[in-house]
């Protein structure tokens, strides 16, 4: 096993050389960085606050930077090597612990030979700690640990496609997913969010194949390795949180598109992606225009197969996303604006604990606002905050209380529980009413100067109380009260100052919703052409006040109008088909029923799949015979996430086989 890259020394990189022979050696040298350097933030000390969702203690002995040299075997659906973690520690301390999920461990060793190491008991949402036992250290000492080991074929994070799940249908693919805390199941590592770590990798997969990872590319082409392999190399010079490592395997082509943002996906659908992000640079200008430069380089997009069970995942340099996304007219490409905000939410301030997720999703659902309205305008950016505040108002009624406070009590539950629209929504309603009280420009200069006061670090929400009331309140009783701040995180529902957005674009098809639902006329009467993607979604989601739980709220004969007038079967908008199937499910439309079932068997987005199967499951015997058999033939397509989800809803088929 060469455990090299250390991409970051150029002594590795050498004696790398050395060894691989001549061929190899244009390779190796020292790729440029385009990252830049990185602010004073990132290592001034960092005191870890207690995550319940790790069994690391990095009081104790921490991970300071990770070296995978791992091999995609695509017929075991396994990922083997070494990872080689840089370890520094208290004086005199003899153990690290770290985490693991389903992980075959073969060996660890360090620098003078083999340790002792002991796989704690499982917990099947934590996994198990892994005790390694070493000489004590020395003050100021960093130390490497070398660990061989195995994923497993149903490790939570990795998703191994099939030819046929891929747009070629001709090669495999494969995906990683680490947040929340599945990062565990294909690296062993300390997973929690504030234990950054810096990594290198080198990645060895069939010649046919293309790896990409969420950091530098240092070996574009590959380098030729044995049996058919080759391996790309990449390092992040960033100390990330360990969700955001990141690996995809597949085949993939690469489109520029400006001079620092691009699209990578299946070469079949490389000019559709490029076409639809055409405003990606505009993004990253507007970003950096409001809250400071953008510290990561380069930005592009993966789109991946239609099994990914995210819309879209904020992986540094490369955000991961749905190719439900790929609209073709622009429509959703807010989902950019999100990521991209991660750049600065989430992976530079990072929530030091799952319980301040909403640091992560509320900031950067704002901020995903505020980029819409520079690039696309205020009318787009006000639809867009309409549609968040209205899902916000649906989750309040849907959940129970102690689940809408932004502060998350998660002792004992998966923190995939506490990741709903309040984090997102109420987070962004938050921070509206901050700016609303004290005026854009002020709000803006706090903001601008919290990510940079808290550049790649943990934060709690007891840590953003205390930066906001020291660097935007500064004592100012009446606006510390104005603000009802402890409310806003602490309590639940909406605080007295909360205010709902209004778009005049709404207006209209509100009006024309009613006079649909009122007059039981014909849906010609719906002027559905000249509205765009967020006022169709707008008109699909009305309801008549008052609407019975259960109760219809058009005739049989309407529908039939709308699937035709409107052009249902047709409807390839994601948003659409899925405001469209809610109605039909909610009627027991049975003519859209192969619309369903075609939706949910072409995409596994959890966001649409979770929904659907739940309204479907609501109504009981129409419903759930339709659940379980569309969910046998899509179960096989979904990713483990949206699995466990749907699984614990509908339950999994007698004979399924296990998630993938
Ligand atoms: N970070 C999230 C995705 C996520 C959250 C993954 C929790 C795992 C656990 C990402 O930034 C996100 O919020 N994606 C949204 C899209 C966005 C436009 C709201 C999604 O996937 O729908
Ligand atoms: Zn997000």
């Amino acid at each position: 096993m060469t455990r090299t890259l250390s991409g970051l020394l150029v002594a590795a990189a050498v004696a790398a050389t050395l060894s691989a022979g001549l061929a190899a050696c244009n390779q190796q040298v020292e790729v440029k960085s385009d990252m830049p350097p990185l602010p004073a933030s990132a290592t001034a000390p960092v005191v870890y606050p207690k995550d319940i969702h790790s069994y690391a203690q990095p009081q104790i002995a921490r991970v300071k930077h990770v070296d995978l040299d791992l091999k995609a075997d695509f017929t075991a659906k396994t990922l083997s090597g070494t990872a080689t973690l840089d370890v520094t520690a208290e004086p005199g301390a003899t153990q690290i612990i770290l985490d693991t999920r389903n992980l075959d461990i073969k060996a660890v060793r360090g620098p003078d030979g083999p340790l002792q190491y002991l796989l704690g008991a499982a917990d099947p949402i934590l996994g198990q700690p892994l005790t390694i036992t070493f000489p004590a250290f020395t003050p100021g000492e960093t130390r490497k640990i070398f660990i061989d080991y195995s994923t497993r074929p149903d490790a939570a994070a990795l998703q191994w496609l099939a030819p046929a799940q891929t747009a070629g249908g001709k090669l495999p693919f494969l995906f990683s997913q680490g947040q929340a805390i599945l990062t565990r199941t294909w690296v062993p590592t300390q997973d929690s969010p504030g234990i950054r770590q810096t990594y290198t990798a080198k990645i060895t997969v069939p010649e046919t194949l293309k790896a990409v990872m969420a950091a530098e590319m240092l070996t574009p082409d590959g380098e030729a390795a044995a049996n058919g392999t080759h391996s790309y190399r990449f390092r992040m010079t960033n100390p990330v949180p360990p969700y955001l490592i990141a690996l995809a395997v597949g085949d993939l082509a690469f489109a520029a598109d400006g001079t620092r943002t691009g699209v990578w996906t299946e070469p079949g659908k490389l000019a559709a992606a490029k076409a639809e992000f055409a405003e990606m640079g505009q993004m990253v200008d507007a970003a950096e225009a409001l809250y400071g430069p953008y510290l990561w380089g380069r930005y592009d997009l993966l789109i991946l197969p239609p099994s990914f069970p995210f819309g879209g995942m904020e992986n540094p340099r490369l955000t991961f996303a749905t190719p439900t996304v790929v609209a073709g007219d622009k429509s959703l490409v807010s989902l950019v604006a999100h990521e991209l905000a991660h750049s600065w939410s989430g992976n530079l301030v990072t929530n030091a604990t799952w319980a301040d997720f909403w640091l992560n999703e509320g900031f950067t659902t704002y901020f995903q606002n505020r980029i819409m309205e520079a690039v696309y305008g205020n009318a787009r950016a006000q639809q867009e905050r309409v549609l968040g505040w209205d899902s916000l108002q649906e989750q309040l009624r849907d959940l129970p209380a102690a689940d809408t406070r932004l502060h998350l009590d998660l002792a004992g539950r998966d923190p995939d529980d506490g990741m709903t629209d309040i984090a997102y929504e109420k987070g962004a309603a938050f921070l509206e009413t901050i700016e609303r009280t004290v005026g854009r420009p002020r709000f803006d200069t706090w903001l601008k100067g919290y990510f940079e006061r808290n550049a790649f670090r943990p934060m709690t929400t007891d840590m953003f109380l205390q930066d906001i009331r020291t660097n935007l309140i500064k004592g100012d009783t009446a606006l510390e009260s104005q603000l009802q701040m402890d409310a806003w995180v602490h309590q639940p529902g909406l605080p007295s100052n909360a205010v709902a957005p209004t778009s005049d674009a709404f207006v209209v098809v509100d009006n024309a919703a009613r006079a649909f639902f009122a007059s039981r006329g014909p849906a010609s009467a719906i002027p559905w052409s000249s509205w765009n993607t967020q006022q169709r979604q707008r008109f699909l989601q009305w309801r008549p006040a008052n609407l019975r739980p259960g109760a219809d709220w058009l005739t049989n004969q309407q529908l039939a109008d709308m699937e035709k007038t409107l052009n249902m079967n047709a409807e390839g908008n994601a948003e659409v088909i899925f405001g469209w199937l809610q109605i039909a499910i909610a009627h027991h439309y049975q003519p859209a029923v192969p619309k369903l079932e075609t939706f949910l068997t072409s995409m596994g987005r959890r966001k649409f799949v979770m929904p659907l199967f739940n309204s479907l499951w609501a109504q009981g015997d129409w419903g759930r015979p339709i659940a379980t058999r569309i969910y046998a033939r899509a179960r096989p397509g979904y990713h483990s996430v949206t699995v466990s989800s749907i699984d614990a809803l509908v339950g999994a088929p007698a004979a399924a086989t296990p998630p993938r």
